[in-house]
């Protein structure tokens, strides 16, 4: 056991009645296995990360399993492995290992790992345990928690899936320090959502300490972190599988997956889809007249200030998104339902938004 001094540990509870869960947000907490150790159960364990986090990472990390039966999966990395193929490896990684009902999972990576490796948790066996542990800001404040689990398929973002928590979500804040600087702005855009959704305080925070953030500033990113968290833990406890409010969570989400679709998986990243995606919701928000015009600005100029594209890429077709953005699971009926805002901090449900409306605020020139 690891009995070095450490750092100060933020703690985040996930309530989900009489199930619960542990956010644990920490410099080092990777090394530290005194902090989460409890939440891995049973015989076999299986690390399942991709070729550039687990050599930073994987090792760090593996001390702490000292005399337990572990083995590591490694997947390519990136949003076009978020894929049926790619889950697939991952059952034959258990197999081979003769996993049983009470192995763990260990998703160490970003989002796309952490999604992949919880679909592959709720699948085996019908369900095993799993723990999220993020590297990328934007698993941090978002993929990790909430136990939203799923693949991609060429037809769409996310369509198979399945709901299934994680026993523990370990967010080591010193891995942030190799994350390529396009994946961290992309993790921004997930961060101004809470504030756009629910939160003009945090919003007015994050204009102020841009300039920190994007300068990894410790103190500045674990505020920014752990808020994140404290809000989606508060949503997720109230509506754990989106029967209502948790939707509000997909605040420019539908936008962004059909340009992420449109635009072929991994061109633009998928908090880059979320900040046009946002910003498009908060257009369509003034032009429907349920918002202003300055709150609309004000969204687009701080996101640009992290340096996030606030506008659709050139050459993609306001029908083919309509097209893509009938397929999200928000809809209901057949009718496009939205997330919408009455202005910062306050988002809203729209449903039957209509579509003449949609394809003028997608139609770019
Ligand atoms: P990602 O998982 O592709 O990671 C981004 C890149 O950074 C990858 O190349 C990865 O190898 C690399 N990387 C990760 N950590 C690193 C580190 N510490 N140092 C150096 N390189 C590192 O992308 P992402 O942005 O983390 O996640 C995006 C995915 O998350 C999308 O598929 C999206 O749909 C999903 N998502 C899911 C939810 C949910 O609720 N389940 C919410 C938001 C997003
Ligand atoms: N990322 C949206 C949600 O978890 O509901």
């Amino acid at each position: 056991m690891n009995t070095t001094p450490t750092n100060p540990v933020t703690e985040i509870v996930v309530e989900l009645g009489a199930r619960r869960y542990r956010i644990l947000i920490g410099a080092g907490l990777l090394g530290q296995p005194q902090h989460w150790l409890d939440a891995i159960g049973g015989r076999h364990l299986l690390v399942v990360s991709d070729e550039n986090v687990a050599p930073l990472y994987a090792k760090k990390l593996s001390t702490g399993f000292a005399g337990r039966e572990f083995s590591q999966l490694i997947l390519p990395p990136g949003e076009t492995h978020k894929t049926l193929d790619s889950a697939a490896t991952i059952f034959d990684a258990l197999a081979e290992m003769s996993a049983s009902r009470d192995a763990t999972i260990i998703a160490l990576g970003g989002g796309v790992i952490g999604d992949l490796a919880g679909f592959a948790a709720a699948c085996w066996m019908r369900g095993i345990a799993f723990v999220q542990m993020p590297t990328t800001l934007l698993a941090m404040v978002d993929s990790s928690v909430g136990g939203k689990t799923g693949v991609n398929l060429a037809q769409g973002k996310n369509l198979v899936g399945a709901f299934h928590q994680p026993r523990a979500v370990v967010m080591d804040t010193d891995t942030l320090a190799t994350l390529p600087p396009r994946e961290l702005v992309a993790g921004f855009a997930e961060v101004v959502k809470y504030g756009a959704l629910g939160d003009a305080d945090f919003f007015a925070w994050l204009e102020d300490n841009t300039q920190a953030l994007l300068a990894r500033e410790a103190s500045a990113l674990t505020h920014a972190i752990a808020t994140s968290c404290r809000h989606k833990a508060a949503i997720v406890a109230r509506d754990e599988t989106e029967q209502g409010e948790r939707a509000l969570l997909n605040f420019g989400h539908t936008f962004a997956h059909a340009l992420e679709t449109a635009s072929g998986y991994g061109t633009l990243l998928h908090g880059e889809a979320v900040a046009i995606g946002m910003v498009l919701a908060a257009q369509l928000s003034t032009q429907l007249g349920r918002a202003s015009v300055a709150d609309a600005e004000r969204l687009a100029a701080v996101l640009a200030r992290f340096g996030l594209p606030t506008a659709i890429p050139a050459g993609l077709d306001a029908d083919v998104l309509i097209a893509l953005m009938q397929l999200d699971k928000k809809n209901l009926s057949g009718r496009l339902r939205l997330i919408l805002w009455r202005g910062i901090g306050q988002a809203e449900i729209v449903p039957d938004v209509d579509e003449a409306a949609i394809r003028d605020v997608l139609t770019t020139d």
